[in-house]
Order: C-alpha cells, then sequence, then structure tokens
C-alpha cells in the first residue's frame, strides 16, 4: 500500500476554501458522512481496501484524508472509478460511472475542506474478505470449490507474466451454475479468467465460466439461464501476474453455486477475433475485425473487449436480418489496465441470423504512451508486447425442454 503525506495541500486547500464559504451558506456543504462517504462506499470501496488490486484503502475518512486533491482529480477527469463505455450506447447493471452530481458533490466537498460532518460514517464490511467468498453471504456456502494443485510463486518485483493453469474438477455428473466466484491473492492477480475445457479436451460451449478482474471478483448469471460444466471437464485458469513488492504465492480457486430452481436458457460465452492482424510499424490507427453470426434466436447478456498495449478502441454492433444496424457498446478509449465487462441491464434479443460486428483500432505509433516498441509489426500472441483482438461476449439460448435440476444437496468440496 502506497502512502503520501500532501500536507501542503491540505493547508492550500484551506486557503482556497475560506472566501468560498460564504457564496455557498444557504446550500449545505457537501460532508464526509452525510454525502461522500457514501458515494465512495457505491463507488470506490470495492476496489480500494486491504487485499484488492488499488494501490490505498479509501474506507474512513482518516485513509481518505490525504488523498482528496488526488481524487477530485481522479473523478472530475473521470478516471476513477474505470469505466470506457460511451454513453450514448446501451445501459449496463454493473454501471459504475459517477453522476454528473456526484462528482460536483465531491469537488465541492473538496473545496470547502473536505469536513467530516455530523454523525459517523460506517464502512461496509465485506464478507469474506480474507477467507471464504463474498457471495456466501447472500447464496450461502458454495456447492463446488476447484483449486490449483499447487501454489504459484510471484517473485517481487519484474514485470507481468501470464499463467495458464489447469484444474480438474473430477465431476462425475453434468452440473448448472448460476454464479461463480474467482479467488486468488488480489495483490498480484491481476485477472484470472476461468474456462470450462469438455470432456473431450475441447474448449467447451460454455466457454468462459467466470473471471476476476481489479473490482470484480464473480459472475451472476441472469434467473432462469445456466453455464453447463459437462462431467469430465477440466478448468482452465488464465492467470495475469502482476508482481508486488515483496514475493507471493497465489494459489487461486474458484467457487460455484449451481442453479437450484428451473433451468430455461443456457449461457455460451464466445469471442469474435482476428488473429491474423499485422500492425505495420508507427502506424496509429489500424483497423481489425471480426464478425460472428448467431444460428439460433438468442440474448446477448454481456460484452467484454480485449486488447493489449496498443489496442485502442472498440466497438459492437449488431447487424439484424433486416440489414438495420444498431450499436450496442462503444469503448472509444480502451485501457489495457482494466478488463471491464459491460453487463446489459436488460439482456438484448438478436433474432437468428443476425451479425454481430466487432470493430477496433490499434495505435503503434510513438503517440501512444504505452506502446513498448512502435518500430516493429506487430502479431497476435499472449505476451502483452503482442497483440490480441478479441471481442468477448456472453449470450444465452433457451433450452427446447426446461431442465430441472436434480435436488441438489450441498455436496461437497474439491480440495482443502
Ligand atoms: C475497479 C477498481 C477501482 C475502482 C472502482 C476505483 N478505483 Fe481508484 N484506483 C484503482 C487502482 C487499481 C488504482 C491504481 C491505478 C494505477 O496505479 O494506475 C487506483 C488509483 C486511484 C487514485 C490515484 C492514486 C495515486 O496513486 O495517485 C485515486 C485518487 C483513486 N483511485 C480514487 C478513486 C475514487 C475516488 C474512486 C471512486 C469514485 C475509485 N478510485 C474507484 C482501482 C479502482
Amino acid at each position: 500500500m502506497r502512502s503520501s503525506l500532501p500536507v501542503g495541500i491540505a493547508l492550500i486547500v484551506t486557503v482556497l476554501v475560506l472566501p468560498t464559504m460564504g457564496a455557498a451558506q444557504d446550500a449545505p456543504m457537501p460532508t464526509w458522512t452525510a454525502d461522500v462517504g457514501p458515494i465512495m462506499r457505491e463507488k470506490c470501496m470495492n476496489c480500494h481496501r486491504a487485499g484488492q488490486i488499488a494501490p490505498m484503502s479509501l474506507l474512513t475518512y482518516e485513509e481518505v484524508r490525504p488523498w482528496v486533491r488526488s481524487i477530485v482529480l481522479m473523478v472530475e477527469n473521470r478516471i476513477m472509478p474505470p469505466w470506457h463505455a460511451d454513453p450514448r450506447y446501451g445501459s449496463f447493471g454493473n454501471d459504475r460511472r459517477l453522476s454528473d452530481d456526484q462528482i460536483l458533490a465531491i469537488g465541492e466537498w473538496v473545496e470547502a475542506g473536505a469536513p467530516r460532518g455530523e454523525g459517523e460514517f460506517v464502512p461496509p464490511v465485506f464478507a469474506g474478505a480474507t477467507d471464504g467468498f463474498l457471495l456466501t453471504g447472500e447464496l450461502g456456502p458454495p456447492d463446488y470449490v476447484f483449486k490449483v494443485d499447487h501454489g504459484t510463486l510471484v517473485p517481487s518485483g519484474g514485470s507481468d507474466f501470464n499463467s495458464e493453469i489447469m484444474v480438474d474438477t473430477d465431476l462425475e455428473q453434468d452440473i448448472w451454475v448460476q454464479a461463480a466466484e474467482v479467488r486468488g491473492n488480489f495483490n498480484v492477480v491481476h485477472h484470472n479468467v476461468v474456462s470450462v475445457i469438455g470432456p473431450d479436451g475441447v474448449h467447451a460451449r460454455t466457454g468462459r465460466l467466470a473471471s476476476a478482474v481489479p473490482g470484480k471478483q464473480w459472475d451472476r448469471f441472469p434467473v432462469g439461464s445456466g453455464k453447463l460444466i459437462e462431467a469430465g471437464s477440466t478448468l482452465s485458469f488464465g492467470l495475469h501476474y502482476h508482481p508486488s513488492n515483496e514475493p507471493v504465492v497465489d494459489t487461486s480457486s474458484v467457487a460455484v453455486w449451481l442453479v437450484r430452481d428451473e433451468i430455461t436458457h443456457e449461457l455460451h460465452s464466445s469471442v469474435v477475433a482476428d488473429a491474423d492482424l499485422k500492425i505495420p510499424p508507427f502506424e496509429s490507427n489500424y483497423e481489425s475485425r471480426g464478425e460472428f453470426v448467431f444460428e439460433t434466436d438468442a440474448e446477448i447478456t454481456l460484452f467484454k473487449p480485449h486488447m493489449h498495449y496498443r489496442g485502442k478502441d472498440m466497438l459492437f454492433r449488431v447487424v439484424y436480418p433486416n440489414g438495420t444496424k444498431r450499436t450496442l457498446l462503444s469503448v472509444p478509449n480502451y485501457d489495457m489496465n482494466w478488463q471491464i465487462s459491460y453487463e446489459f441491464a436488460q439482456p438484448v434479443p438478436v433474432p437468428m441470423g443476425t451479425r454481430l460486428e466487432v470493430i477496433s483500432h490499434f495505435d503503434n505509433s510513438t503517440g501512444n504512451p504505452w506502446n513498448p516498441n512502435p518500430s516493429v509489426a506487430v502479431l497476435w500472441g499472449q505476451d502483452s508486447r503482442d497483440e490480441m483482438m478479441e471481442g468477448w461476449f456472453d449470450y444465452h439460448v433457451e433450452l427446447e425442454e426446461p431442465i430441472v435440476p436434480d435436488r441438489v444437496e450441498q455436496v461437497w468440496s474439491v480440495g482443502p
């Protein structure tokens, strides 16, 4: 955790504040306890707490006070909370943008000297933050926990690296999953995407089961939908490690909760990709496209753009069978540090024959501050210095016959 002592800044704030105090006498000044604490509880604290990827905890007044200048800059420029969808398209259930009023309130509060206010602000308790699972509070203990056999040593310092670890499920019957939570040491796990490999060793239709990325650890599926893990499947943990300043052993796991009620829809996760991309040296706006045609009626539940350091923007649009086009998500300023899933507030129906088009651009010029090397042609590859063009999406399809799962008793857990 970083620390900082912006004492000078605090003094400047106090001086600046005095002249404005009188002007705003009518409207009550925002305070920590009444206004800013609750905003930050909703929009910041899930990341800014111990054991998460953010550099400092922002749960209490004492923790927040030294950071107020930086907080104003971050929220006014919409750098925090991270969210990169163009607000003109789509309505997303997990949208964590601050409203204009919230940004204004934080600005006024800091200008007023960041007053604490009356009463007490009680920060949220994150159940299972250090052991157990966050979803346990709502769903009870998980039905299964699948865990890597051996921990991975993440040495201190050094550059990021990827690791793919296979975890046998040892399942003897098919299971339908309504929620899954990915755990690991989030001081070093930047993200982990867990996918299902079928009993034949091939990527299953289910695809991505769940993922943990900065600020998000679990996936819950719409009521009536489930993700299928067939008996004999293996799980692939796609881990991206970001070393911290001390050596850490990570032992990642995924917990799953089974669907208890009737299943009417099967959830799939798929991807539109352009593995043939070839970005010329110094090219600032290389376009890459891909598409997918829905062969049945379906409903799209989420999108997740994935590119590396040269990724610039990604747009998802559908072309309906009658030729009408509709943009569903636009991410005009992609940032590789945030692997954000955009989850629709309401699944978006796509009739059979609808084409999903994914259009993206890459910046391999010197103008891209993240660019590791503008003078090379860039090809597809796992390494962050190579590129990927992947537009992930989840969609569900109605089953011919609804499935009523066997009455599942709380079964057993795999692993300790
Ligand atoms: C999805 C997780 C997440 C959310 C939500 C989030 N942050 Fe952050 N925040 C981070 C991470 C990670 C960093 C470090 C980024 C870096 O080092 O580039 C950070 C950095 C910051 C910094 C800069 C720290 C510095 O070193 O100067 C400030 C200030 C900040 N966040 C404030 C906020 C505020 C205020 C909110 C809510 C309105 C918020 N954050 C929401 C993850 C998050």
